[in-house]
């Protein structure tokens, strides 16, 4: 069912310098700041040659990502990204095997357009994962 890394999600402290770091430090290609309202985030992906990477920065008041930079203020891996091909049939059967689907259990439009849903990082070794349907 899982299927290739589809990104490593990085919140940021201060995404300007992130960004400048990735592109001066490290030589990679960055992308522009893309606000996304319903995810309560900015997002800048990098790309890899095998994978992304995402900088999340918290957007608005009650951004998810607040709470995590609170704990972690030198910013820190927040979530990974897994592609799957049927987000629903991928749904069921994590449910059937005990997992649990945070928010709704409906899958939410993510940053790339495509259909994403996230699993409880307590039922995944302390780690947050993102299942994106491509
Ligand atoms: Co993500």
């Amino acid at each position: 069912m899982i299927g290739r890394l589809n990104h490593v999600a990085i919140a940021v402290p201060d995404l300007d310098a992130a960004c400048a770091q990735y592109a001066s430090a490290l030589g990679a290609k960055v992308g522009a700041p893309q606000d996304e309202p319903d995810h309560g985030v900015t997002v800048v992906f990098i790309e890899l040659p095998n994978t992304k990477i995402e900088f999340l920065y918290p957007l608005g008041d009650d951004s998810p990502i607040k709470g995590f930079l609170e704990k972690n203020p030198a910013g820190g891996i927040h979530h990974i990204c897994y592609e799957v091909d049927d987000i629903l049939a991928a749904r069921e059967k994590l449910l059937a095997e005990g997992a649990r689907v945070l928010g709704s259990g409906e899958p939410k439009i993510g940053a790339h357009g495509k259909p994403v849903l996230f699993l409880h990082p307590k039922d995944f070794n302390g780690c947050l994962i993102e299942l994106e349907q491509v």
